[in-house]
């Protein structure tokens, strides 16, 4: 059986922030899907969040400001101890970073370059071109390494095993070896990622189906406040691969089939630059009302900022352009529509990242803390990955100095392999029955069709009932091919179980939060209404279904106030 005190699940810059923050003398390791540096991370372009005032117009710049542009943007749910927190820690963690090595762009005087980015009072957005994601990340793994950090690459965890609300172990498919591992520790840390591969159109990557939530879920863990799915205004049409806030920070402007800055409608004194539920809705609503292209897209025109500026700052939007749409941003607008982009909701921990299960840890994307409530401002979401990446891995390795009572499991957890073993080899006996992929593809349309940037009652309450058929179909399931190393199919299998129970939580919390609110957007309730919804949406799994209960907000100096922009 394979032993650590203390197990990462994610190579991205919530697990290797988590790792970097574990006591040195632990024994710790990391598992990934994949080879960290290729986790999602490095897809992240136009920055991070740190209040530095480098900027010359945002001199005045402090983490006050960035916590209340949080908590603005959050449209007021977020928990304002965590936000505080959070924007606290921004500024000594950007110099960590410096120091470790990332290339940052820089001002002419040396200091690292920012720029404006959505909802945020003043450019605060520290960035490396459009690439910030990749730079980071590399530093992060470059720093895991030299400390010695074992990794468990390309292998997908497929189990929680918790007894008595403690944790005992994980279960993992190494997807070399096509082997199924059992493996212990005293206390584990999830850094799993988003589920954005739950809807047709996400600019997330392949591999985020989401499932260390679902799995969390499965284990008893709650669910916060999943109703919230942020939907990126730009993505790029007919690939939804991001292009980055960025490109409006540096002055792009989004302008309709009849040739509007159309933001002045919705906007007038933010334009482009409001946060992403308004800047959203604002192009899906000018789509829906005929005004866009060929009825389904508007267009991002950078072409004012030119040559220079575009390859300066913003080289790798342009390669994108040049590769997938055939088209050069110097000399044509880029064709763009909203897409899923992230999940504010998550694994429900507090603010020392720990969950109500002993020993497990949550941080970055796959947990809800909260500190975006219900609509995350861009360059936040870095910011959040190693901040409280860090704080889980603190968290744990004091949780773990602590001495926690060693828990018996090696039967428990070799058990769950082997069960886990033969399900899969009954499932793969199987000579006919429903494909998973074509599964997959009946979830993402239902999801984007019934859980997309607008809802009203009616169009959840058919997700629900088409997802409870999802459900019943996902029964008779099969393996087509031979199935040993690198089982594609056997991983979308393992992981669709847990994408079924992610959907049915987004869509049950958008059915009953009766009001509109960030990024979740009731046709049929198109108010705040801050008498009765000020809290968080829990979810817990229970023998017979999903049960909700809600949970007040952490409410502090910032009192709730409209929302204009
Ligand atoms: O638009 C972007 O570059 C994405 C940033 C973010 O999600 O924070």
């Amino acid at each position: 059986m394979i032993r650590h005190d203390l197990l990462i699940v994610g190579g991205g810059l919530a697990g290797l922030s988590a790792a970097l923050g574990a006591d040195p003398g632990l024994k710790v390791a990391v598992i990934s899907k994949v080879h960290p540096i290729r986790s999602h991370s490095v897809a992240a372009q136009g920055g991070i969040n740190a209040a530095l005032a480098n900027h010359p117009e945002g001199a005045d710049d402090t983490c006050d400001r960035h916590a209340f542009d949080t908590i603005k943007g959050s449209d007021y749910l977020a928990d304002q101890d965590a936000a505080e927190l959070l924007t606290s820690r921004a500024i000594p963690t950007m110099y960590e970073l410096d120091h470790w090595g990332v290339p940052f762009s820089r001002f002419p005087d040396g200091t690292i370059a920012q720029r404006p980015f959505g909802g945020a009072g003043y450019p605060r957005t520290c960035y490396a071109a459009d690439r910030t994601g990749q730079v980071l990340l590399h530093t992060l793994y470059e720093q895991a390494v030299r400390r010695g950090i074992v990794f468990y690459e390309e292998w997908l965890v497929t189990d929680i095993i918790v007894r008595d609300r403690k944790l005992v172990g994980l279960i993992a498919y190494d997807l070399a070896g096509g082997e199924i591992i059992p493996l212990r520790a005293r206390a584990v840390i999830f850094a799993t990622g988003g589920y954005g591969r739950v809807y047709l159109k996400s600019t997330n990557a392949y591999i985020n189906f989401g499932s260390g939530i679902g799995m969390a879920y499965k284990a008893g863990i709650p669910l916060k406040d999943m109703e919230f799915v942020q939907f990126h205004p730009t993505s790029l049409l007919g690939k939804n691969i991001l292009i980055t806030e960025a490109a409006r920070g540096e002055g792009g402007t989004l302008v309709n089939a009849q040739g509007r800055r159309f933001m002045e409608d919705y906007a007038p004194k933010a334009m482009e630059l409001a946060p992403r539920d308004i800047v959203a809705r604002s192009i899906q609503t000018e789509i829906d009302k005929g005004n866009g292209f060929e009825g389904q897209y508007v267009h991002l025109d950078l072409r004012h900022l030119g040559r220079e500026k575009i390859l300066k700052r913003l080289p790798g939007i342009r390669d994108i352009c040049i590769h997938f749409a055939g088209l050069d941003p110097i000399d044509r607008p880029i064709p763009i529509l909203p897409a899923q982009h992230y999940s504010m909701g998550g694994i429900d921990v507090d603010a020392t990242c720990a969950s109500p299960v002993e020993g497990f840890f949550a941080a970055g994307e796959c947990a809800c803390v909260s500190v975006h409530g219900a609509n995350r401002l861009g360059g936040n979401s870095l910011l959040e990955a190693i901040v409280f990446g860090k704080i889980a891995g603190e968290s744990a390795s004091r949780y773990l100095h602590g001495g926690p009572a060693e828990v018996e499991g090696d039967r428990e957890t070799a058990d769950a392999a082997r069960a886990l073993m033969s399900r899969m080899r009954s499932i793969h006996e199987r000579d006919a029955g429903e494909n998973v992929f074509q599964l997959l593809n009946r979830l993402k349309r239902l999801m984007s069709d019934t859980a997309g940037i607008f809802r009203d009652a009616p169009t959840l309450s058919r997700g629900l009932e088409e997802l409870a058929e999802l459900r019943e179909a996902y029964r008779r399931v099969f393996i087509y091919g031979n199935c040993g190393r690198y089982c594609h199919e056997m991983v979308v299998l393992v992981e669709f179980e847990h994408m079924l129970e992610i959907a049915e939580v987004i869509l049950l919390g958008a059915l009953e939060r009766k009001e509109t609110r960030g990024s979740h957007f009731r046709k049929d309730f198109p108010k705040r209404d801050d008498a009765a919804w000020l809290k968080h949406t829990i979810i817990t799994r229970s023998e017979k279904g999903p049960v909700i209960t809600y949970r007040d907000l952490k409410a502090g100096r910032y009192a709730p106030q409209e929302r204009t922009y």
